[in-house]
């Protein structure tokens, strides 16, 4: 993905100084100025309709101090679990929409009235309606080819449930959400939509959910177009739109700093082992690290480098293919860029391994976080 320079603003002054300063590795250091920017221009761009509400999504990131930023500017927030329910709580956010597969009776219980649930398969939704009998719900619909596990198809025999049972005034929110979006995919989501709403009057609400990225593929103008084509159109000027991004809030606002411990040359081949690890807390993409203090004077040498974790799994590359740098040397510092999304959300024990330090740059200071 490009890299939106109208969506993301620059990094902070001398955040790169700080960091080299940092005597900690590995880290990951996120930048408040760059998120909050972040935010705002995604909210400039959404206020083209008064109806559209930006959440976080917070399967991509679960830090206190990053989720609070969210919080104080404005943002509901979506959860996937009980315990990022429970957080949500905790931090103080009012709206919140809940969307989950699995999620158990006894789930549904703990969130309160306001929660928007949004549900994905009709043995869920009988669940859900057995107890909670007077509560409003959602529908995630599934509108991408059979190999998505998530959502319900049209023909689906929960919409003949809803009508035999009368829960038509519940059913109040369409869900979509999948990866690698485009306007094309969108402009066929909404035409799904007004057919639904014109089969059930009640929905008021049409999430979206995350990979806005995706929508401004085309460009922004395009996707500024579109939200003045919902505006205008006589059916969806009366729904409220919510967009649950992750990955575009706080993928580009955090970084990873780690070392080079170990350079291995076997035959041709050259591997750089770091003290952190992909397979334990990586992002699903990383763009090529930055050599923050290596000692090649001579740009023009460089060398192909296979990278690897610190764990004993063999599989812990960080690349398939090597990546062409000025010569690396112990202890050299490389510092990941879009390190701030689906990394230590996604963390896992292996070795016992600790997962990173966090740090937040705020006017000029790195804060421990
Ligand atoms: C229901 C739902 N909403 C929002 C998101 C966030 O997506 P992204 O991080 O691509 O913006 C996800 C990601 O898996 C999701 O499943």
């Amino acid at each position: 993905m490009k890299f939106s320079k109208t969506l993301y603003p620059r990094y902070s002054e001398k955040l790169r100084e700080k960091i080299i300063a940092l005597d900690t590795s590995p880290a990951v250091i996120y930048d408040k100025q760059f998120i909050t920017e972040t935010v705002k221009n995604l909210q400039t761009d959404l206020r083209i309709n008064e109806k559209n509400q930006l959440f976080f999504a917070m399967k991509a990131n679960h830090n206190t101090e990053i989720l609070k930023i969210f919080k104080a500017l404005g943002l509901g927030i979506d959860i996937a679990s009980v315990q990022e329910y429970n957080l949500a709580k905790k931090i103080g956010f009012k709206r919140i929409s809940a969307m989950n597969p699995t999620f158990t009776q006894s789930d549904f219980s703990k969130f309160d009235d306001d929660t928007l649930v949004d549900i994905d398969s009709l043995s869920q939704l009988k669940r859900f309606v057995s107890f909670q009998k007077n509560k409003t719900f959602g529908l995630r619909i599934k509108t991408v080819g059979e190999y998505c596990s998530f959502g319900i198809s049209l023909s689906d025999h929960l919409f003949k449930y809803i009508n035999e049972n009368r829960l038509q005034r519940y059913f109040k929110r369409i869900h979509f959400h999948n990866s690698n979006r485009s306007l094309v995919e969108l402009r066929k989501q909404l035409e799904i939509a007004i057919n639904l709403i014109d089969r059930y009057p009640a929905i008021d609400t049409i999430n979206l959910g995350g990979d806005i990225l995706g929508f401004y593929r085309s460009g922004r103008h395009e996707f500024l177009k579109e939200l003045f084509r919902i505006k205008a159109d006589p059916v969806l000027s009366k729904i409220n739109f919510i967009y649950e991004p992750g990955d575009a809030l706080i993928k580009y606002g955090g970084m990873l700093l780690t070392s080079v411990i170990a350079i291995k040359k076997n035959a041709d081949v050259n591997y750089a082992f770091l003290d952190s690890s992909k397979w334990i807390s990586g992002p699903w993409h990383m763009g090529s690290p930055i050599v923050l203090n290596n000692k090649t004077l001579d740009d023009s040498f460089q060398k192909k480098y296979y990278f690897f974790g610190n764990t004993m799994f063999s599989g812990d590359t960080y690349f398939d293919d090597p990546i062409t740098l000025p010569e690396l040397y112990e202890n050299d510092r490389l510092l990941f860029p879009e390190y701030g999304a689906y990394t230590l959300s996604n963390y896992r024990g292996f070795h016992m391994l600790p997962k990173p330090t966090e740090y937040m740059y705020i006017d000029g200071t790195l804060l421990k976080i």
